[in-house]
């Protein structure tokens, strides 16, 4: 064996690691039919792709994992395809929940479940309350999910409470709307990728992302692996985080 002594590790360490890493899995389609198959294709392989970054993130040590699974838009999309987003979404509950609870991760959905289907709420419930003690990392699903439509429903509930009697309108403030939103006790997204090189944040985590940091990378959701999430991280690891303030904050 060669004394040489090794190269340096490519990616970033463990401590680079942002605690919220927020994914928007865009590209199925266009993976698809570069290859000329169909859009259900490009999404059973973005299933395929969650599962090697739900893996990746374990290794480089990501608290939690936000994924945007359907948006409230995604209504508008052909009936087959919601049916094939909503098939995927079973089968990957039925198929891979145990080891998934197994390796200590914690479900957590966010979104609309008023109007779904009563076999996926109760997939959903089941998938959340299966790993609720877990704590290895926290998988936030975003399903039938949109952020407008979260801030709305934060303001419904706080008006029922001015109109109740039990809040003063004056009371109300960006932290109160912030603990009114579907998943109050999760910290903000450090980082937000978005696969496919569109650059937009199309409604997701809107109120949570006044502080992100927004990676886009032009690779297609189905050919997103660990490489592609360390140079996001390494990327996410050399910008300088000052909050509206002069001074640097520490990368995560
Ligand atoms: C965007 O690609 C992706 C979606 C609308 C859905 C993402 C869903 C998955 C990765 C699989 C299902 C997830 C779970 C948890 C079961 P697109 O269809 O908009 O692609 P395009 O912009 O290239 O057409």
């Amino acid at each position: 064996m060669s004394n040489a002594a090794a190269p340096a590790r490519e990616g970033p360490d463990r401590s680079d690691a942002p605690a919220h890493v927020a994914i928007i899995m865009d590209g199925n389609g266009r993976w698809a039919a570069a290859r000329g198959l169909p859009r259900a294709e490009g999404h059973r392989r973005g299933v395929e792709a969650l599962r090697r970054v739900v893996r990746a993130s374990h290794e480089l040590g990501i608290r939690y994992l936000t994924i945007f699974s359907f948006s409230s838009e995604n209504w508008s999309r052909p009936a087959s395809e919601i049916g094939d987003l909503f098939g995927l979404l079973r089968r990957f509950i039925r198929n891979d929940l145990a080891s998934l609870h197994r390796d200590g991760v914690k479900v957590r959905i966010i979104g609309e479940r008023d109007g779904l289907e009563s076999d996926i709420c109760a997939l959903l419930n089941e998938a959340e309350e299966l790993t609720r003690d877990n704590t290895r990392l926290t998988l936030v699903v975003a399903f039938n999910y949109g952020s407008r439509q979260e801030i709305a429903k934060a303001a419904q509930k706080l008006a029922r409470e001015v109109a109740d009697g039990k809040r003063d309108p004056d009371t109300i403030d960006a932290e109160t709307i912030g603990v009114h939103l579907d998943a109050p006790d999760i910290p903000d997204p450090d980082l937000i990728i978005r696969t496919s090189g569109e650059q937009r944040l199309s409604n997701f985590l809107m109120w949570q992302a006044a502080y992100s940091e927004l990676v886009f990378v032009p690779i297609h959701w189905p050919d997103f692996d660990k490489a592609a999430l360390e140079s996001a991280i390494a990327e996410f690891a050399r910008r300088e985080r000052r909050f509206g303030g002069l001074v640097a904050k520490t990368a995560s």
